[in-house]
């Protein structure tokens, strides 16, 4: 075995697997739809699997079907360092976001293999189920279950919106594996992502060290109205469920700008019955809050409560809101942080300290494993979107940073 330690991951054949995977669910948009649990994850997860196992690792998959490739070290009562983050997209995803980390964690270790390199401890990749929350509610859903924050049976009896439940669909797609959430031990996570905002690129910086995630609430609201005739119902005598909706949705954007650098957002909204000469009924929507102060997210929730129970009374509508989903702010493992900066300083790139705006599974393994994150520029900032773009350059940056970091946290369990 090889005792070199300045291994140099392959940046075409990086590229060439995050554009091969890329058809798997691939848009004419040049983006990803590849929905949790769906056929398409199947796909990219089958494919996954193999090319972990011609690496020679060993690959589990735990009961809410978490992925697990394991390729041995020297010290195998060490536990394991990863690397992780998630394979499913939004429905218009990029072809980056959560894949890099997946697949950049995948050439990592292809280059230890290559250059049979040894290390310390056993080297793991991860490849977490559902971390967008877009078909399944909450976010982070099984990277959650890992940790502990949620039972496996809450996250199996999530339903997307048509009614079917996570549990049956893992099932079908033959990934509801035998091991207990959370069985499957390491002692450190590495997760490389793209940054989804605007800084690195403005700052023409390779790299964000990523220091920690900001916190980040999920709400669901179901406004009821009265369904009548658009022609025959006078406008002072309706209950708009749909106006009303619209006034809360403004009030929510006003309250990101009076709490900033907090946001707030609506994105997902379901009027009925949907029918052009039909005052709308009932309107669901979801409410998206984040800021990295939890005191300040306090202050918005309690803005958001009252700002829609006013404009409900106002309208002459009723409504529901329910809490679905708390993360809370996280900090990063100093320890891993410091073995990114080492990472970055070997490799000689530009890099600055960031917090993270997106919600990540990096933020609820940070409860059970050290954990930090390594983030490269997206063109524009722009992230949920089949325009999502990093180049080739930038994918092999993180992905060398994320090697080094991992080795550089392995020296240190020598
Ligand atoms: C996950 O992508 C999130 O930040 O919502
Ligand atoms: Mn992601
Ligand atoms: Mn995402």
């Amino acid at each position: 075995m090889t005792s070199k330690t300045n291994l140099t991951i392959n940046s075409q054949r990086l590229w060439d697997h995050l554009m091969h995977t890329a058809q798997m669910g691939g848009t004419p948009k040049g983006g990803i739809k590849r929905l949790t649990v769906s056929d398409e994850d199947k796909r990219v997860r089958d494919w996954f699997k193999a090319e972990c196992e011609s690496l020679g690792c060993k690959v589990e998959v735990d009961e809410v079907g978490n992925m697990f490739a394991t390729r041995a070290g020297k010290h195998n009562h060490l536990k394991p360092i990863a690397m992780g983050s998630h394979l499913d997209t939004q429905p218009t995803g990029g072809k980056f976001d959560g894949v890099l980390g997946v697949l950049g964690a995948l050439e990592a270790m292809r280059t230890l293999v290559d250059m049979n390199y040894e290390t310390n401890a056993p080297i793991m990749i991860a490849n977490w189920t559902n971390e967008e929350g877009s078909r399944f509610a909450p976010a982070m859903l099984c990277s959650g279950v890992y940790a502990g924050v949620f039972t496996p049976e809450f996250a199996w009896s999530r339903e997307d919106r048509s009614g079917i439940n996570l549990g049956d669909e893992l099932v079908r797609i033959g990934y509801k594996g035998q091991h207990k959430a959370g069985a499957i031990k390491f002692g450190a996570m590495f997760e490389l992502h793209i940054e989804q905002g605007p800084i690195l690129e403005a700052e023409e910086k390779m790299i964000g060290v990523v220091t920690g995630v900001q916190g980040m609430r999920w709400y669901e609201v179901n406004v009821t109205g009265q369904e009548s005739h658009t022609g025959a119902t006078p406008m002072t005598l309706r209950k708009n469920a749909l106006l009303a909706a619209a006034h809360m949705i403004s009030a929510i954007d006003d309250i990101g700008f009076d709490h900033l650098p907090g946001v707030a957002s609506v994105g997902l909204i379901e009027n009925k019955p949907n029918s052009r000469n039909v005052v709308p009924g009932e309107v669901f929507f979801t409410v998206d809050l984040r800021h990295p102060d939890e005191n300040v997210l306090d202050k918005m929730e309690a803005a958001f409560r009252q700002d829609i129970a006013e404009i409900a009374d106002h309208c002459r509508v009723t409504f529901e809101e329910k809490c679905i989903w708390k993360s809370p702010a996280v900090q990063f493992a100093p320890e891993l942080i410091s073995c990114v900066r080492d990472g970055v300083a070997k490799a000689g790139f530009a890099s600055r300290d960031m917090a993270s705006g997106a919600g990540h599974d990096a933020a609820y393994i940070a409860r059970v494993a050290p954990t930090t994150m390594i983030f490269v520029p997206c063109l524009g900032g722009i992230s949920h979107n089949e325009a999502e773009s990093t180049t080739q350059e930038e994918c092999a940056a993180g992905t060398q940073v994320l090697l080094n970091s991992v080795l550089a946290y392995d020296a240190s369990l020598a």
